[in-house]
């Protein structure tokens, strides 16, 4: 008889916070690996998620929401680069393995540094804070951006997405109800929402004022006050 395949929990992995599975183990590190990478020699501001937000010059510092913050690496990545950013999660397991992660960067004297007090985790149904906008918590914060990051859709081509990847997936879900989410965000009418999409994907809703190709995502750009102008970049 074939042995059941262990259900996703959390559990300690040399002092780490981790998601353990069928598929493997998943943790946030934000100081080593590709994290720690990307912080000391990642592209700065040039880096797409970036440029998405509007960082264009270097005393350009939004404020961002994170809506869907997942594992928090846009998060990360934008705090240390000098946004102000209010993270948040609504997946209680996956919350759980980003406060782990906060605190051990902050551990960390480099990361520290580069972090600051930027970087702020709420556990909660974004879209439902959303609806109460222009009250609550988000709006308290004062956004000059929303950003959104939902699950991706299914892959056409026949392989399937990396075992970590499976491992959150069977966790978190498909995010169906992302495009109520963009249609949220976009009504609160702050001044620039990004939605990070993969980049063969179609946008989520229409009205993207440009798009910013990264490697294998696009981000798509919708600027709320202004009418849709489509100055899409050349690739996009
Ligand atoms: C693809 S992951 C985000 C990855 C992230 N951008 C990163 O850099 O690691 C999507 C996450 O958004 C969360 N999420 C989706 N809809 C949400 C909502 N309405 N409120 C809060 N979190 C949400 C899911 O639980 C999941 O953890």
């Amino acid at each position: 008889m074939l042995e059941p395949r262990p259900l996703p929990h959390l559990e300690l992995v040399d002092g780490r916070l981790c998601l353990s599975g069928a598929d493997g183990t998943v943790c946030v590190d934000w100081v080593g690996g590709t994290m720690g990478f990307r912080r000391t020699r990642g592209g700065g501001r040039g880096q797409a998620v970036a440029r998405a937000v509007g960082m264009k010059s270097a005393n350009n510092n939004p404020r961002v929401v994170d809506l869907t913050t997942g594992l928090g690496r846009d998060a990360f990545v934008l705090s240390t680069l000098g946004c102000t950013v209010l993270a948040v999660e609504r997946q209680p397991e996956v919350f759980q393995l980003l406060q782990d992660g906060l605190r051990r960067a902050l551990q960390d004297e480099e990361t520290l540094v580069a972090l600051g007090d930027r970087l702020q985790l709420l556990q909660a149904d974004a879209l439902a804070l959303l609806l109460k906008w222009p009250a609550g918590p988000i709006a308290d914060f004062h956004p000059d951006v929303l950003y959104l990051d939902p699950m991706h859709p299914p892959r056409k081509k026949s392989a399937l997405p990396r075992k970590e990847m499976r491992l959150f997936q069977s966790l978190v879900g498909a995010d169906l109800d992302q495009e109520q989410l963009l249609a949220a965000a976009l009504a609160t009418g702050v001044q620039r929402v990004v939605v990070k999409r993969p980049s063969s994907a179609a946008p989520l809703a229409l009205g993207v004022s440009s798009c910013i190709l990264g490697k294998t995502t696009r981000f798509d750009v919708y600027r709320p006050r202004s009418s849709p102008s489509y100055s899409f970049d050349q690739d996009c």
